[in-house]
This record gives structure tokens, sequence and C-alpha cells, in this order.
């Protein structure tokens, strides 16, 4: 038995076979693609089916609904080790971006916006959309492991720097910033700091407490099993009420019923980067998923994908495959990165063998969740072995 398979035989107690038998999607293909979507369990189809039937049954039943979305906020706070009142349920993860950047204030000296490579689009475009407000974005770029050493932030962080953005886990490559390093340089130099937590949340343990950061943005529509069209937004307690949000709306009003015209009145309160209406039948399907993930849980969660993934890298290692993430264990996420010559046929030669999978810069991301065993390892082996000549050396 090699180092990685002993290890995985050796996971924590977590009984991924029954757990599998939760997602029907999985009796046909070899899924490790769950940072573009998780898969849809049983539960969470069932939680769909009741929005319907409750709206059949009551017709608008708004209380309900509301607790709903209370449900949501709750158990996000749970899993993220935070207080409710510092959760904000949004429609995505690029609202609670929005509704932060609304309301940080570029004029002054203090106009800089360190954003790391590793964001995802989205974040990158909102803080570029503050320019016109005063804000200077400074890029921190990878170096050529695949990583962004501190050095680089030590680099781009400074006392003119306003707020530093990252993400706990790159999209692209699956790379895992040293948020903690990051932070402890941001603090140094008075600078706010925005973790994107959305390629790690539901496969990471995350206790946004001890990371020590200001904010945290992502949704359910990935590792959370959840859906797309919902999202969260953490505040910490003690910068909420110095924020006052210009993209807002009525659900982010102190008193939300008051319903008045005449006054902007922002919670005390996370829901204060809120807007409008909850997305409530993403709010059920969002509190099953969240559900799900709280009952297996997080701290089970992460050791056995992080052994899934070592033996992954492993195994593909032995095919020749060569990786674009870093392959230790403290900084890489849920997926690995295979490097490739067509990065898109093979993610359709893949498909034909029922193994999904999804691509980035010329890579092929293998993003693996619970659910996912050996035998899904050995499945993409066997896929790349077939596919060698799009493998690149
Ligand atoms: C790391 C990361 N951040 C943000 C987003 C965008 O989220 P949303 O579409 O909910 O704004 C994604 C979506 O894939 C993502 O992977």
């Amino acid at each position: 038995m090699s180092a990685s398979n002993a290890a995985l035989a050796a996971s924590p107690a977590f009984d991924a076979q029954a757990f599998r038998a939760r997602f029907p999607t999985l009796k046909t293909k070899a899924y490790m693609n769950s940072g573009s979507y998780g898969l849809l369990a049983d539960e969470v189809r069932t939680a769909f089916e009741s929005y319907l039937d409750d709206r059949l049954r009551c017709g608008s039943e708004w209380g309900w609904w509301v607790e709903r979305a209370e449900a949501v906020r709750t158990g996000m706070a749970s899993l993220l080790r935070v207080d409710p009142n510092e959760i904000a349920v949004t429609a995505s993860a690029s609202a609670g971006v929005n509704a932060v950047a609304s309301a940080l204030d570029f004029s002054g000296p203090r106009n800089k916006v360190v954003v790391s490579n590793f964001e995802f689009p989205t974040s990158g475009q909102i803080w570029h959309a503050q320019e016109p407000r005063g804000a200077e974005v400074v890029h921190v770029p990878e170096d050529d492991t695949g990583y962004i050493p501190l050095e680089h932030f030590e680099k781009a962080i400074d006392e003119r720097t306003k707020v530093v953005a990252i993400a706990q886990v790159c999209y692209r490559n699956g790379a895992k910033q040293d948020v903690k390093g990051i932070v402890e340089i941001a603090r140094r130099k008075g600078a706010l700091v925005l973790l994107d937590i959305y390629q790690a949340v539901g496969a990471t343990d995350i206790d946004l407490k001890a990371l020590d950061v200001d904010f945290a943005t992502g949704g359910m529509l990935k590792y959370l099993l959840g859906t797309a069209g919902i999202g969260f937004f953490y505040c910490r307690k003690g910068l909420i009420e110095q924020l006052r949000p210009t993209v807002t709306g009525w659900f982010a009003q102190s008193n939300i019923f008051k319903m008045s015209i005449f006054e902007n009145d922002p919670s005390p309160t996370a829901r204060r980067f809120e807007m409008g209406t909850p997305p409530v039948p993403n709010c059920y399907a969002a509190e099953a998923g969240i559900n799900i993930i709280r009952e297996v849980g997080t701290p089970q969660i992460e050791p056995y994908i992080r052994n899934l993934t070592r033996h992954a890298i492993e195994r593909l290692s032995e095919i020749g495959c060569r990786f674009a993430m870093p392959t230790d264990d403290a900084r890489r996420g849920p997926q690995v990165t295979v490097k490739s010559t067509d990065d898109h046929a093979l993610v359709e030669r893949l498909a034909a063998r029922d193994i999904v999978v999804s691509n980035r810069d010329g890579n092929l991301r293998a993003m693996f969740h619970a659910y996912n065993t050996g035998a899904d390892v050995e499945a993409l082996v066997e896929g790349l072995k077939a596919n060698a000549d799009l493998l690149r050396r």
C-alpha cells in the first residue's frame, strides 16, 4: 500500500460511501467539479420541493420566508464561528463586496486597494469600479511556483492601503493563501482585510475570528451544496456601525417594516449589507446544503479532502502529470490542477468517459468534496492515461 493509500485508509471516522448515497449524480458520474457547482443532494432537492409546496399551500407566507433567510444566517454563523448579527444573507458573493466597497471612503490619502492575483474576476472588477470614487487598485502577483509569497504582500501593502482583498483558495490553480500572514501585514499597516472564502467554505474548516479578518464573502453554490443565487457576507462586529453602504435597500434597514421613503436608517447588524427581498427559494436550498455540511462537520471534511487530494497528487505524479498549484498540504485547497496542452479538449474527452472536471488557464481542475473517494481518483488517473497526449510534461 502506498503512503497516500495508507493515509486514505486511515482517514478520520467519516463514512464517505454512506455520504455518497445522498447524491444521485454519483451513480453515473465521477464528479470532481464541486468548485464550479456542488452536487445536488436528496435533501436539497426536497428543500426546493418544499418551497413549492409551501407556496401552493399558503400563497404568501412572508413570516416563514423571512424565517428561512434567518435560518441561513444562523447556519452560516455557526459554520464560520461568528455571531449571526455579523452575517448578511445576500444574492451573491459580488453583492456583499459591492455593499462594503460602497461604504468605504477613497477620497483621502488612504485610498489604495490591494488585490491578490488569485482573486475571482468579480473582486478585481468591483474594486476597479471604485476608481472614479478615488480608489487606486494595486495587484499582487504570484511567483512561478503558483503561490503568492508574503514578501509580495509586504511590498504592496503600505500606510496608504485601505483594504486588502484576498481569496483563501484561488479558483484558477487551487493555491491556498497564508491568510494569517497577510492579515498580520495588513494590521501592521492599518489596512482592512476582505477574505473571499467561496472556494474553501464547506470543504475547509473556517474560523473567521481566528483568522481575524474584517470581512468575508462567499456563496452556497459550490462546496456548501446549496444553489446559485444566494451568498453571504461577514462583517466584524466592531466595524459594522462605522460603515454605511450606499448600495442598499429596504431589507438593510433597521426596521424593515417601517417602510419609510423619507430616510435611510441602516440596521445596526450586518443586515445593513443586504438590499432587497431575500432570494426565498434559494434560502430553502441553501439551508439544506449548510445543514448537510454542519451535520458531517468541517473538522471532519477538511482532513478527509486533504488526504484525498494528497493521494490524487501522488497517483497523478506516477503517470507523469505536472501541477499548477503548490503541492504541500498547507498551500492548497480542495483542488488539484493538472497542466495540459489543450485543457478544453481534455475536459471534453474526460466528460465522454463520465468524468466531470473543468479547466482554467490551460490547466485541468479536479475539485474534490467529501463525496469523492479513491475510486474517483482512479477514474481520473485512467482517463488521463488514456489522453496522455494532452498532458503537459
Ligand atoms: C472565489 C470566488 N469568488 C467569487 C465568485 C463569484 O460569486 P458570485 O457569482 O456569487 O458573485 C466565485 C464564483 O465562482 C468564486 O469562485
